[in-house]
């Protein structure tokens, strides 16, 4: 089914079972931001950066929907000075929808969006206690056969307030996926 993104072009939308995969419309802003907010442990960002998110950035991120519910989420970006690059920001899936693979499913869609237009690396930050977004980005890079390199972008001091360190990971090079 097409949809519509905030600049009313129409996007290419992915179904398995009941949950769709689509980019974000600027109507999804808020059950992102809410589903932030219950992952506990997200830093959540104001609901004014979710729409705005949905308005600027759809090209690179995704949902999920099963029927009205927001079943999960990635908002990415391409990085300005170095495009091939997609930095993952944040990946949440609903409590209800977890260990089912949504995350490397929705991971997968966006990457598959995003090779044909140069994107050859994926770039993340993951706090060392968070070991299923760990476990997240190691099994892509391995069905990927590509390697993940590691090192601190955020230590503690930057972050403050008690934040564990960012790690980023970088996975890559990319080939398109026969
Ligand atoms: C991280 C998160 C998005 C994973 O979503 P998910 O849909 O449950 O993940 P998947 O089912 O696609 O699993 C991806 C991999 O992680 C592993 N994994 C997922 N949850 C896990 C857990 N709680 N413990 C151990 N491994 C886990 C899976 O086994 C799978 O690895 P495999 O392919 O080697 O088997 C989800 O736990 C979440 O929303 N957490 C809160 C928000 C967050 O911390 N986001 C990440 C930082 S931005």
């Amino acid at each position: 089914m097409p949809r519509s993104d905030a600049s009313g072009t129409a996007t290419q939308v992915e179904a398995t079972g009941s949950v769709q995969l689509c980019a974000p419309t600027v109507d999804d802003g808020a059950d992102m931001w809410r589903l932030a907010g219950a992952a506990q442990t997200l830093d959540v960002n104001s609901r004014y950066s979710y729409l705005l998110w949905c308005r600027d950035f759809a090209a690179t991120s995704v949902v999920a929907r099963d029927g009205e519910q927001l079943a999960g989420f990635i908002t990415g970006y391409r990085r300005p000075s170095l495009p091939e690059t997609l930095f993952v920001w944040q990946v949440a899936v609903s409590p209800t929808h977890r260990r089912q693979g949504l995350a490397r499913r929705m991971l997968d869609h966006l990457v598959d969006r995003s090779t044909p237009h140069g994107v050859d690396h994926v770039e993340a930050t993951v706090t060392p206690d968070n070991l299923p977004s760990t476990r997240l980005f190691t099994s892509f890079a391995t069905a990927y056969g590509v390697e993940l390199k590691r090192d601190v972008l955020f230590s503690e001091a930057m972050l403050g307030d008690g934040h564990e360190a960012e790690v980023r990971f970088l996975i890559g090079p990319l080939h398109d996926r026969t």
